[in-house]
């Protein structure tokens, strides 16, 4: 009886330890090959991932993302026109502030010694600095629609520093502006310049003081 047992017993251990050698490599094997398939599922599953996270079904980045109203406006049409924009859009707002604000005697392009008439005839008198150009959480604004008005047929240049100030790749802009009778001209395609990026999108002339439903179909046409 004692020799059967024994005889179990080292059968046991050969074959347990010829089990155990055994399993080393294939261990290793198995540890590669289950790293590989790891590895393989991490990079599927992130690959994936997008189409799948429920965050991108409900927020996809084809429009219905973030909306942000920048503007600036130097007598209060503008400012009239972009909080109508943001409230049709759902939109945020954010005004564009010069630190040193234009004052109406600024403002008399009638005059050529003023201010403004001084920084027409001087291109490098138009970089004007702005309380603020950096926008919080600006990564989560997918569409920026940008309001000004027409200085000389071209956007007043305070709104130049915060194009220049910001990245917008990856986001849809949309300029609008206000004038008293001159079209939209060229204003959105050099502000398209300046900024280097971003898609920028057919921009829209408003007069002056446009009525509120203007203003809200053409924000409604958007389909933002
Ligand atoms: C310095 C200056 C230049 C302007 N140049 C033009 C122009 O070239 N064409 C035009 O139609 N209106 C021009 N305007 C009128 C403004 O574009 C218009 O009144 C606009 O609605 C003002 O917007 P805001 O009140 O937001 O500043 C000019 C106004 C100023 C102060």
């Amino acid at each position: 009886m004692k020799k059967i047992l024994s005889i179990a017993l080292c059968m046991f251990m050969v074959f347990g330890l010829a089990g155990c050698g055994g399993d080393k490599h294939p261990n290793d094997e198995a540890d590669t090959t289950s790293k590989t398939e790891t590895e393989n599922s991490v990079t599927e599953q992130e690959m994936s991932a997008p189409k799948e996270m429920p965050s991108e079904t409900e927020h996809p980045t084809d429009g219905s993302g973030k909306i942000l109203v920048v503007y600036y406006s130097a007598s209060g049409n503008t400012k009239a026109v972009a909080e109508i924009v943001a409230e049709a859009a759902g939109a945020d707002l954010f005004e564009l502030t010069p630190t040193e604000i234009y004052t109406s005697e600024d403002l008399d392009w009638t005059d050529e010694d003023s201010r403004v008439s001084r920084e027409h005839s001087d291109e490098s008198l138009r970089d004007i600095p702005l309380t603020e150009t950096m926008v919080a959480n600006w990564e989560e604004y997918d569409t920026v629609l940008i309001g000004y008005p027409i200085w000389w047929g071209i956007a007043a240049w305070p709104v130049d520093g915060f194009i220049s100030a910001n990245d917008f790749t990856g986001k849809t802009v949309i300029p609008f502006c206000t004038s008293a009778s001159s079209g939209f001209g060229e204003s959105g395609e050099l502000l398209e310049e300046t900024a280097g990026t971003g898609t920028w999108l057919e921009g829209k002339r408003f007069s002056s003081r446009p009525s509120e439903e203007d203003v809200r179909s053409w924000v409604d046409g958007l389909a933002l």
